[in-house]
């Protein structure tokens, strides 16, 4: 029909002044009100006809204390005149001016890029909003503000993006908390009328919380399946946060970005500051389908292009096995062990530099223990490529101990506020990575490294958070750069380091998840979720993960029992727990009897039959492990025709059978062979994808930590 948008994609409705972009589930608008203000109209189930859409206009005051300059949902604005809601930009000029208002000057699109540029209305600090629509519907958004001034602004607040949600009430926010041992927590509370701050004001990501959100409603739940979700993410490794709002009307925005806590960014004149990009998208198939599409996102968008058709190696790392306790001779008997059962990448983990015995020395002296390793890394290289595996090497580039040459000679390196205390963490200070020289020394080490060994793989690790975050040989106007500096400098030589080794792998670990997010993922093929390797824990932890991350990233290793909890659980459980994600083994295998090694050969083969599925395929999240006695996931290969599903059960009592698991992805035409992969399977050898998923399977799952596995393959 003439006069709608049937093609997805950003288009200009000149008109009426709006732009309309479409794609996947979803329809983004917004426009120019009659103030030149750029105004929010719609985000929610694709409309595609055009006709449906009037220009912008500001909503009404409601009374003198709610004028219309606040209730009006703006695409960012700036603190100023009469809005009292949170600000997406706070400013104050040299005059120590702190009036900020937005206006729309002009737009330039391409394609699937659209940028709208803003100015303050009485003076030349300019905004350049940018969106950028991918074909799934899901958007990227940030911002570029430019001081046009002829005198330096201070920045005290710069969000990436305010998002804002249909207006209604029973909105439910679902969010990722936790804290060390037990990250990605999943929570949902309802959305009440003030403000519910999500953040980190560690300098990193954090345990504590992750900057993901997903909002059901209004008025309406979302289950796995069904029901409307808005789901964001921003893709920042510092301190950040996400203000979700409730206001007086109802309306829900969430605003985020870099954290504005102790934030205060100067821009000289001609000088611009990029925010981070915020993520988000829309769907109104539940839970599940905002994950399996923010999953493929990140697959196909987000991911370093380099690896992406590369599937995750089985990878071993030392550091349950042995600790700091790391030598030639030990790490070359692992690596044989490793090698027997099937891994394909021996990682050594903490121990193996400087004077590093223990947490308490040696960060920072990147160098190899000539005690430990009198020929350097060479022999243990060679013997792990010898063995047929590819060897990676742990780092904690960011890092200092006291206690080592680099900060004998380099006292000053490390944050810090003059004449006050240096508090120690895990006995270590954070090196202020602001400064070109300790950046350029840090890019050195481990290019250094990198160029002497032949190492595929980093472990990036991070083990404390910033605190006294000072930098006092800068201008006091300059020191608070370092919210934003310190984490693009850490970008900059992952870029850098990844350009000159080609091929070069790397896994962010932050004591366990504290670095995980879109940031940091767009520079490393894999995370590390969690230091707490008890598989009962780690199904209830990589399920919150699975909300927001796939499961492609999601390291999970096969470790010893008793584990932090004293619980003991059965390897072939642990060995499928970890097999819903990248295999990992990080037990000491010198310890394990002939059974455990070989069961550990079978699993290994097992996993790798299967892990293109596993790590590429579409996640159903089927029974939750926070909820009754089984638990089940299961993964559907892009291309359909093949499935796998785990299930694993706890806690049975009074002799009841477990219920059915009932699938879900598949083909209801369609008949599907099933094979046991582990745990016996009664009854057919066959069923359709109706009977699978509205009748289910029902498996042999008896006793405590049980454990299944079921290939399906879909027949001709
Ligand atoms: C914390 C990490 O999360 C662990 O896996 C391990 O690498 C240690 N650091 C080493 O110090």
């Amino acid at each position: 029909m003439a006069g709608d948008a049937l093609d997805p994609g950003i288009r200009f409705l000149p008109e009426a002044r709006l732009w309309v972009l479409s794609a996947g589930e979803m329809s983004y608008v917004f426009g120019v009100n009659e103030r030149e203000e750029l105004q929010h109209v719609y985000w929610g189930r694709r409309i595609r006809r055009d006709r449906d859409w009037s220009p912008a206009a500001s909503l009404p005051q409601w009374d003198g204390v709610d004028p219309s300059t606040n209730t009006t949902p703006e695409e960012y604005p700036g603190w100023g005149g009469l809005r009292f809601c949170e600000p997406c930009l706070k400013v104050v000029f040299a005059d120590g001016g702190r009036d900020l208002v937005l206006k729309y000057v002009d737009h330039a699109l391409q394609d699937r890029d659209l940028t709208l540029h803003l100015r303050d209305l009485g003076c030349d600090l300019q905004v350049d909003l940018g969106y950028h629509l991918d074909p799934s519907g899901i958007l990227r958004r940030q911002a570029t503000v430019r001081n046009g001034t002829d005198h330096p602004v201070v920045l005290e607040s710069a969000q990436s993006a305010v998002w804002h949600l249909p207006q209604g009430p029973d909105c439910h926010l679902n969010y990722l908390s936790g804290r060390w041992g037990e990250e990605t927590r999943p929570t949902r509370e309802e959305i009440h009328p003030g403000s519910k701050v999500l953040e980190s004001r560690r300098g990193s990501t954090s345990n504590q919380m992750n900057p993901w959100f997903a909002i059901e409603g209004p008025g309406e739940d979302a289950t796995e399946e069904h029901g409307d979700v808005w789901f964001g993410a921003l893709g920042w490794s510092g301190s950040w946060k996400l203000v979700v709002e409730q206001t007086p009307r109802l309306d829900v925005r969430v605003t985020g970005g870099m954290s504005d806590f102790d934030f205060a960014h100067p821009l000289a004149p001609g000088e611009s500051l990029t925010t981070p990009p915020f993520y988000a998208g829309f769907t109104a198939r539940g839970m599940g389908q905002a994950s399996r599409l923010f999953h493929r996102f990140q697959l196909e968008r987000i991911l370093p292009r380099a690896s992406s058709g590369r599937l995750r190696p089985v990878l071993y790392n030392s550091w349950e096995a042995t600790g700091f306790d790391v030598d030639q001779a030990g790490q070359m008997a692992l690596a044989e062990k490793a090698a027997r059962i099937g891994v394909e990448r021996f990682v050594m983990d903490d121990g193996w530099f400087g004077a590093r015995d223990s947490s308490r020395a040696g960060l920072g002296d990147w160098r190899p223990s000539r005690r430990k390793f009198p020929d350097g890394l060479g022999p243990l290289i060679a013997h792990v490529k010898k063995l047929g595996m590819d060897f990676g090497l742990w780092v904690e580039p960011e890092m200092v101990n006291p206690d080592s040459d680099l900060y004998r000679a380099h006292p000053d390196w490390v944050l810090h506020f003059p004449g006050r205390p240096r508090s120690e963490a895990r006995n270590q200070l954070v090196l202020n990575l602001a400064r070109d020289d300790v950046k350029e020394y840090v890019f050195a080490a481990l290019d250094t490294l990198l160029s002497e060994n032949e190492i595929a793989f980093l472990k990036w690790d991070l083990n404390r958070n910033f605190a006294e975050p000072g930098w006092p040989v800068v201008p006091v106007t300059d020191q608070r750069r370092v919210w934003v500096d310190q984490v693009r400098h850490v970008y900059g030589i992952i870029d850098r380091l990844r350009l000159r080794h080609p091929g070069l792998e790397i896994e962010s670990c932050a004591s366990g998840g504290g670095r995980v997010d879109l940031g940091i993922l767009a520079r490393t093929e894999q995370v590390w979720p969690s230091d707490n390797t008890d598989a009962f824990d780690r199904l209830s932890l990589q399920e919150g993960f699975s909300l927001a991350y796939t499961p492609k990233i999601m390291m999970a290793w096969v470790t010893d029992v008793p584990t932090l909890n004293g619980r003991v659980t059965p390897l072939t459980y642990r060995f499928l727990v970890a097999m819903t994600g990248s295999l990992g083994i990080g037990a000491n295998l010198l310890k394990w009897t002939r059974e455990e090694t070989d069961l550990a050969a079978r699993m290994i083969a097992l996993y790798k039959s299967i892990r293109a599925i596993v790590q590429e395929g579409d996640l159903f999240r089927l029974l939750s492990p926070r909820k009754g006695r089984v638990a089940a996931s299961e993964y559907v290969a892009r291309d359909g025709r093949q499935a796998v599903l785990f299930a694993f059960s706890h806690d049975p009592q009074f002799g009841r059978e477990a219920p059915p698991v009932r699938l879900r992805g598949l083909d209801e035409e369609a008949v599907y062979r099933l094979r046991s992969l582990e745990g016996r399977l009664d009854g057919p050898a066959e069923l359709s994808g109706a009977a699978l998923m509205h009748r289910g399977l029902r498996l042999d799952l008896k006793g405590d930590y049980g454990a299944a596995a079921v290939l399906l393959e879909r027949t001709e």
